[in-house]
């Protein structure tokens, strides 16, 4: 199977987003100059250009895309071509407004903007597997093409006919009958119960809230019809150009697609990430999407889009301060990044981006922006063949879910304050501030090479996934697990006794009586910590070891936090010191110690496979002490003893010994 490792060969791939259809053709020679004076290798062609390939239908125009190749190629840019099914042309929604999506209330999703396109439609289909055919003919033995890219974030949602239709499909091949769809879905309730396959629609705009079973198959459907889509044209490209690996580009944490079903089908996994400068904890923000998207790829994965400076989708969309980008950029190949791109090369002049940075800005090639991407740049190629390819090693697991996301985050719960990604947040914030390096997982995998398992919160979990967690325990691991979690089965039905009985066998609780979610800035005193968001009434077995209690409000004296052995249960979010110390505590139970010891505050350290990456998310100077002698491979410098890092300062260090 083809690898990031073939296109990236021993470097690491440096470029972004480049779409020089903007732009008349004398810019094409300026770009690529400037290309090789910041070290860009790689670039991401074709994205947007389906109306300039196919401005009308079955028409071909690539004589601008031959002459892009070639020059790319002359400067030996190598190109990660997109198939540029995302944003069909305006012809087709003119001419097939049924592959135009349709919102839940029926009304039209029009063109005009981009990604119009309703994944279950045939004509839709039929129109983009045609250009990807021709594509893919084109350009397969190129010598510019590193990677396919298909699509770009497929994120569409659609509620139309068609859909309906698809959607009984996919119901039919998962339940069979009609009945096991009502006894799965519970329509008993609410009068709901369907005679006939033709009644079921998708989740439509209604009355009051929604049978939530229907609504979670509906997500699980509509991952799978975009991973059809996905499919479709991979399979295409592959069988013209077999040695060409191919990849998505995924928003991270994003609920439309379940990443792990998805990044099974990828030969590269790549992902966008957007941390907001202003975020004191985006460094944190970067890290965990950055962990997740290594977990996914299980190993090497390509940045395929970050911003050099300012995006322009927030409310306010602050610039990055002078060396962000870079450290955010280091941070990323630490945690496993082979790649590391931008949206985009050059900041466009038109349209709804004008105002969203690129590596070349409106300042030009003098502007900090550019010269800061070329000091990356270069910084970059000296570090690339010793991290390239290489692994990030990770003790601890933290699971995570769609299929919990999606049944967990609708209406009707006890909390609509309980937000899942912020508490997956929180949990990976405590572990990231320990120091202790961590991967993701789904709650089916093997988790036996990890010294200790991390579950925020799982609302649903498979029987497969509670006997997977109960063995990985008996079999001598160490398992924390959040609150609300193990409630539903994979139906979205409330298992006996609100959590399921393995669970509350294993963690040594008797009776779970009610949750009781806490109100905004409403926070609950247990022993030792403060903590908000949610707590329970949990009665413990005798001898179930409780470690902390509650000390005030309703729950006065039951327990906050308990354990079994290995088991630890936690039934409310603690505020994130107290988190921190406590995960801090099970992972040292368990045997998972920090990368480096003794760290000054805001001073991360990451070990990729022989070297050790310390980051500095500060901007005072501090000094961070390290062991015997050490090469930063960033300067070439010999470090002895110790290392002192400026205002978001890097270092990357190789062991002299290992030489
Ligand atoms: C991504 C998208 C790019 C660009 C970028 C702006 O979601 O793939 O095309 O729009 O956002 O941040």
């Amino acid at each position: 199977m083809p690898s990031l490792r073939d296109a990236a060969r021993g470097r690491i791939l440096f470029g972004g987003d480049y779409n020089p259809e903007q732009w008349p053709e004398e810019v094409w020679e300026d770009d690529v100059r400037l290309m090789k004076e910041a070290g860009v290798n790689s670039v991401t062609l074709g994205v947007f250009s389906w109306a300039k390939i196919e401005p009308r239908p079955g028409a071909r125009e690539f004589d601008w895309l031959d002459r892009l190749m070639d020059l790319l190629h002359a400067h030996d840019v190598g190109v990660v071509l997109a198939t540029p099914t995302a944003s069909p042309p305006p012809w087709m929604g003119a001419q097939h407004p049924e592959t135009l999506p349709r919102s839940e209330d029926g009304s039209v999703v029009w063109y005009g903007s981009r990604q119009q396109f309703c994944a279950s439609s045939p004509v839709y289909r039929r129109y983009a597997a045609a250009l990807t055919e021709d594509l893919a003919a084109r350009y397969a033995n190129h010598p510019a093409l590193t990677v396919w890219h298909i699509n770009n974030e497929y994120c569409t949602h659609c509620w139309c006919d068609e859909t309906a239709a698809h959607f009984r499909r996919w119901l039919q091949n998962r339940y069979g009958t009609v009945e096991a769809l009502n006894e799965a879905w519970g329509t008993a309730f609410w009068s709901q119960r369907y005679d006939t396959w033709s009644e079921i629609l998708p989740p439509r705009k209604a009355q009051y809230m929604k049978n939530p079973t229907q609504v979670l198959d509906f997500k699980r459907f509509t991952s799978d019809a975009l991973l059809e889509c996905y499919v479709t044209e991979r399979d295409i490209v592959a069988r013209h150009s077999p040695d060409i690996p191919v990849t998505t580009n995924f928003m991270p944490l994003w609920s439309g697609q379940d990443a792990w079903a998805w990044s099974a089908q990828e030969d590269i996994v790549s992902v966008d990430i957007y941390p907001d400068p202003k975020d004191p904890l985006g460094g944190q923000y970067n890290a965990m999407l950055a962990d997740m998207t290594r977990s996914q790829a299980a190993g090497p994965w390509m940045l395929m889009e970050q911003a050099a400076g300012p995006v322009n989708w927030r409310g306010v969309n602050h610039p990055k301060p002078a060396g962000l980008n870079r450290l955010w950029s280091l941070q990323s190949v630490a945690r496993g990044a082979d790649a590391v791109c931008y949206f985009q090369w050059r900041q466009s002049r038109q349209g709804s981006e004008k105002f969203h940075s690129g590596m070349l800005t409106h300042a030009g090639e003098q502007g900090r922006t550019f010269r800061e991407v070329k000091g990356l740049g270069a910084e970059l190629a000296t570090i690339g063949a010793a991290v390239s390819g290489t692994d990030v090693p990770a003790d601890v697991a933290i699971l995570h879910d769609w299929d919990a996301w999606w049944a967990g985050a609708q209406e009707g719960r006890p909390s609509a304050l309980l937000d899942y990604t912020e508490v997956v947040r929180s949990w990976h914030r405590a572990l990231w501030e320990t120091g202790i390096s961590t991967e993701f997982a789904r709650p089916e995998a093997d988790l036996g090479r990890f010294k200790a398992v991390a579950v925020p919160q799982l609302y649903l979990l498979t029987d497969a996934a509670i006997d997977n967690l109960v063995g990985y325990v008996r079999g001598g691991g160490t398992l924390v697990c959040g609150f609300f979690s193990g409630v539903a089965d994979a139906d979205d039905r409330i298992r006996p006794g609100g959590m399921d009985v393995r669970l509350r066998e294993l963690f040594g609780i008797r009776t779970l009586h009610e949750w009781w979610p806490l109100d905004t800035d409403t926070t609950v005193e247990c022993d030792g910590f403060r903590a908000g968001l949610w707590s329970e009434e949990l009665e413990p077995e005798r001898g179930t070891q409780v470690v902390s209690a509650y000390r005030d409000g309703e729950l006065a004296g039951l327990p906050a936090v308990l354990r079994k052995g290995r088991a630890w249960y936690v039934s409310t979010l603690p505020e994130p010191e107290a988190l921190r110390t406590l995960l801090g505590r099970v992972a040292e139970e368990a045997g998972a110690r920090p990368v480096l010891a003794g760290l000054p505050a805001d001073v991360e350290a990451v070990r990729r496979g022989e070297l050790l990456f310390l980051l500095h998310h500060g901007r005072s100077t501090v000094t961070v002490s390290v062991p015997g002698e050490q090469v930063d491979l960033l300067t070439g410098r010999v470090v002895a003893g110790s290392v002192a890092l400026g205002r978001y300062g890097a270092a990357v260090l190789r062991s002299r010994a290992a030489r």
